[in-house]
This record gives structure tokens, C-alpha cells and sequence, in this order.
């Protein structure tokens, strides 16, 4: 059992044209048993959360409510949210049985992501801090304390998060990835069916090109029903719901930016009351 399917072109080519569904079921498997056990090492095993005692900010006067996310990026993040459970479940549903006609309501899902991504980046490249959801060398360090932590061996505590630690830039990387891979091809993909944007052209790509091109599609897509299990489980876990309630309301308490942020690594200043990023 392979995990493509293949077909025979009309020229007799043995060509790929898309992942074998059974892969639909392993992600599925995957991300449902990463937070079982992530649940149950938190619970029966994980140690307190230390964090290097911080020189305290005293000079910096902080509002009561810390801008997490500006309007305009919590927007983007709930209409990218909707198109993508659109987009996985016209995608995935009707390969696991149930039939409807979903490629018309996959499309427009899929251009409505392919916007919002082209605003996502230029908001972020221009008016937001690019460079705060990129790993750096701070994050390096304390991932490797973190890590020697775990094993049980000696080593100082890690800082305080900036204004995202390692594993959301991590994931924010994946995901990314994926996302890229899909609207790419995508894109591609809608010259295979009617679409109001341009005439049907199934000839313009070989038949190896257009085999390939569904592969990415599709392994990208299982990839992408992984990580939004991942994301949903820690959105819903109780320690992390005021960062979840920050992406409704955009902001977060100052109690809890002084438990985990620290304020020389992600500078909020009294002047900042009430504005994020980008507003
Ligand atoms: C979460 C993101 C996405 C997932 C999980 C996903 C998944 C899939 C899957 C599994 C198929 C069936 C492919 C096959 O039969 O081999 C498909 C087809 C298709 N996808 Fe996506 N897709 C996503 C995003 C997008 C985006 C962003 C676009 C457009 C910009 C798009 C456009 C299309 C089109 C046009 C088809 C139909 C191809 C055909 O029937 O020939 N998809 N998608």
C-alpha cells in the first residue's frame, strides 16, 4: 500500500494523481495522539514552569490590559480560520463518504485563504513586528536550558517568552509552509475546474506536472488537518485561554504578561494603551 495513487497517462506515462485518502486517517490519528499524550505529560508529569528571575522593569508603567492583536490581525486570523475549516472539510469529507458537490465551495474557500494571506503578509511586512514570530538566538538558548531542564540535568532557567516562545514561531513555520504549498498549487488546481477567474485549461500542464501538483495539494492538506488539531487543543486548554480570549478581545491582562512575557524582550509602554501592532 503506497501512499500515492497512480494512473496510466494517455501516452502510456505511469503518473501520481493524488495521495491515497488512507493518509487523511493517519493525520487524523496523529494530531488526536499528540494531544493525548501532550495532556497527559502536563497533568501526571510536567514540572512547575520556572523562568529566570527577570530584573524587574520598574521604570516601565504598564497599562492594566496589554495590546495583544490589532483589529486588522484579528480579523485576518478569524476569516483564515473559517476558510480553512471550509477548505478541510469540502476537501476530506466527501473522500471519507460523504458525497456533496464541494469542489464549487472548496475554490471559493481557497481564494478567500489566498487573499487573506497576501493581506496577512504585507500587514505583517509593513505594519506590524515582522521579526517577532521569527526564532532567535535567545529562543535557541532557552530551548536548549528548556531541554536540559527536562532531561533532569543542571542548567539556569530559562527567560520569560518574548512575544511568542519557540513553539508558536514553530508551528507559525509549519503552517506556513503548508499553507504556501496549497494556495500554490491551489491556485494551479483551478484551471482544472470552472472558476469565474479564468476559461478551464486541464492542458496546461503535463499530465506528470498536474500528478505532482495534487500530491503537494493533498500532502500539505493532511498535513494541514495535524495542525489545526494541534491548534485548536491548545486554544481550548485552560492555562492558555487568555491568550486565546486575546485573539477576540485583543489584549491580555498585565498580571499574566508579567507571569510569562518578558517586558524588556516584548516592549509594551503606557503609551501604547489600547493599540496592538498594525492599529
Ligand atoms: C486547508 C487547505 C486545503 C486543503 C486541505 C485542500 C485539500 C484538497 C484536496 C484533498 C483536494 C482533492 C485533490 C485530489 O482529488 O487529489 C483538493 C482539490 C482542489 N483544491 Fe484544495 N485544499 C486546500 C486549499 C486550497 C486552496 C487555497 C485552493 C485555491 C486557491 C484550492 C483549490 C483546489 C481546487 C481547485 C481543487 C479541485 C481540483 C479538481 O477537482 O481537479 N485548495 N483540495
Amino acid at each position: 500500500m503506497g501512499i500515492l495513487e497512480w494512473a496510466t497517462s494517455p501516452f502510456g506515462q505511469r503518473v501520481p494523481i493524488h495521495i491515497a485518502w488512507f493518509l487523511i486517517w493517519v493525520a487524523l490519528i496523529v494530531g488526536l495522539t499528540f494531544l493525548v499524550v501532550h495532556a497527559i505529560y502536563v497533568r501526571y508529569f510536567a514540572k512547575e514552569k520556572a523562568f529566570a528571575s527577570d530584573s524587574p522593569a520598574e521604570n516601565v508603567k504598564l497599562p492594566a490590559r496589554i495590546p495583544r492583536h490589532s483589529l486588522a490581525a484579528r480579523l485576518f486570523h478569524w476569516i483564515m480560520a473559517a476558510a480553512m475549516f471550509v477548505l478541510l472539510f469540502t476537501a476530506f469529507l466527501p473522500k471519507v463518504g460523504f458525497q456533496f458537490n464541494w469542489v464549487t465551495y472548496h475554490w471559493i474557500a481557497g481564494s478567500v485563504l489566498a487573499v487573506s494571506i497576501l493581506f496577512h503578509i504585507i500587514h505583517a511586512t509593513f505594519y506590524m513586528d515582522f521579526w517577532s514570530i521569527w526564532p532567535d538566538r535567545a529562543d535557541l538558548e532557552d530551548a536548549w536550558k528548556r531541554f536540559q531542564r527536562f532531561l533532569g540535568r543542571p542548567a539556569t532557567p530559562p527567560r520569560k517568552y518574548a512575544k511568542y516562545p519557540l513553539e508558536n514561531k514553530l508551528y507559525h513555520g509549519a503552517v506556513m509552509l503548508s499553507g504556501i504549498a496549497v494556495i500554490a498549487t491551489g491556485i494551479c488546481m483551478m484551471w482544472r475546474v470552472r472558476t469565474i477567474f479564468f476559461p478551464r485549461n486541464p492542458y496546461l500542464f503535463s499530465d506528470m506536472t498536474w500528478g505532482l501538483m495534487y500530491v503537494l495539494h493533498g500532502l500539505a492538506g493532511v498535513g494541514l488537518i495535524t495542525l489545526v488539531i494541534v491548534h485548536v487543543y491548545f486554544a481550548i486548554r485552560p492555562e492558555k485561554l487568555p491568550i486565546t480570549a486575546s485573539m477576540i478581545v485583543g489584549s491580555m491582562s498585565r498580571e499574566f504578561y508579567l507571569q510569562e512575557h518578558d517586558p524588556k524582550r516584548w516592549v509594551v509602554s503606557e503609551g501604547s494603551q489600547g493599540l496592538a501592532d498594525g492599529d
